[in-house]
């Protein structure tokens, strides 16, 4: 093992950094060259790539995104091109490539070692922690951080003017987020794409509130939340990203204004969670997870994603990782029920 490769591709998240720092700080004490990819997988199509030592590594940690850049460019769409990326890991000398991202990226990972037999392993990252096949993925612990220090200011903020506030966040099809960072915000309603919205409950639930003297609300919705017997996403004009997954902190501002006469204003927190400085926990599973990427690379244990099971670094198959999405505990769902859904 001489020269390895590392890529950061989809989402970027906090947390990034640590891995790559991780992964050459280990490789050059093992005396493996690390060569950087930019952009995730476009890096591999232009032969953009470059060698990474300590100093392009050293003071990142604490930074969030990610120093190889990334893209949400996605090959397998387009078969030509995977066999252009296997045809230029060949050429570029490298003995192996660890693939830094979430579901869409370690797909394209598991189609190159299964396909051309590339040598690679996977980590895991997404703020979404949906992932299945590891308890926590990287990025997930800061954009619950934030979202809860969002809610903070909007509580305020609400109880001040006597209002209802919806705060949406990410987490795409998963309520991952919206379910920690809506217990941690002390959200009065949250409402996950797990479960679909009753909006006449939601409305008992403000009202009942009102009755027992509080002036205001505070209502967490994930990104992928349905209200029950509306389909707003069809009849949208916006294009398909947004009307998959966006706007339901809007449209749900309006049908509880509606319904219950409350002031309500809507906060979107979008990339703001996937931005700026990674929490220690971000930072010492990234570090873990590259340093376990380089153990399996060394062990030609190909094919694998590092994982975290019971707080022990493990491995895990790529291909068992991504076939089906990790549903949130039932003890969180509990909770979540006796906060009024
Ligand atoms: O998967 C991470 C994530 O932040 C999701 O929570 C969100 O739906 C999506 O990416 C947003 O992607 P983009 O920033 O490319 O619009």
């Amino acid at each position: 093992m001489k020269k390895i490769g590392i890529l950061t591709g989809g989402a970027d998240c906090p947390g990034l950094n640590s891995v790559i720092r991780a992964v050459v700080v280990k490789c050059l004490q093992e005396g493996i060259v690390v060569t950087g990819v930019k952009n995730g997988w476009s890096g591999l199509i232009d032969n953009d790539m470059k060698v990474l030592d300590l100093r392009l590594t050293s003071g990142i940690l604490d930074r969030g995104g990610t120093i190889l850049g990334t893209s949400r460019y996605v090959p397998p769409l387009d078969k030509e091109k995977e066999k252009i990326i296997a045809e230029n890991y060949k050429r570029s000398g490298m003995d192996a490539l660890i693939t830094v991202g979430g579901e869409d990226t370690l797909k394209i990972a598991l189609s190159l070692f299964e396909n051309y037999n590339m040598p690679i392993v996977g980590v895991p990252k997404s703020i979404d922690n949906e992932l299945y096949g590891t308890d926590y993925t990287f990025g997930f612990d800061t954009a619950v951080n934030v979202g809860t220090e969002c809610i903070d200011r909007l509580h305020t903020t609400a109880e001040s003017h006597h209002r209802i506030i919806v705060i949406e966040v990410m987490g795409r099809h998963s309520g991952w987020i919206a379910v920690q960072s809506g217990i941690a915000g002390g959200a009065d309603i949250i409402l996950v794409p797990e479960i679909p919205i009753d909006i006449e409950k939601v409305c008992k639930i403000l009202k009942l509130r009102h009755q027992r003297g509080k002036t205001f609300s505070i209502i967490v919705v994930s990104e992928g939340a349905r209200v029950s017997g509306y389909s707003f996403q069809e009849d949208s004009d916006i294009d398909k990203r947004k009307a998959l997954l966006g706007n339901i902190g809007e449209f749900l501002a309006d049908l509880i204004e509606d319904k219950t006469g409350y002031e309500t204003r809507v906060s979107v927190l979008g990339n703001i969670q996937r931005g700026g400085t990674p929490t220690a926990f971000d930072r010492v599973l990234g570090t873990r997870f590259g340093f376990k990427a380089v153990e399996l690379v060394k062990e030609g244990n190909f094919g694998k994603m590092v994982s975290l099971h019971s707080n022990k670094i493990k491995s895990t198959e790529i291909e068992k990782a991504i076939k089906r999405r990790k549903a949130i505990d039932d003890d969180l769902y509990e909770i979540v029920k006796a906060f009024g859904i």
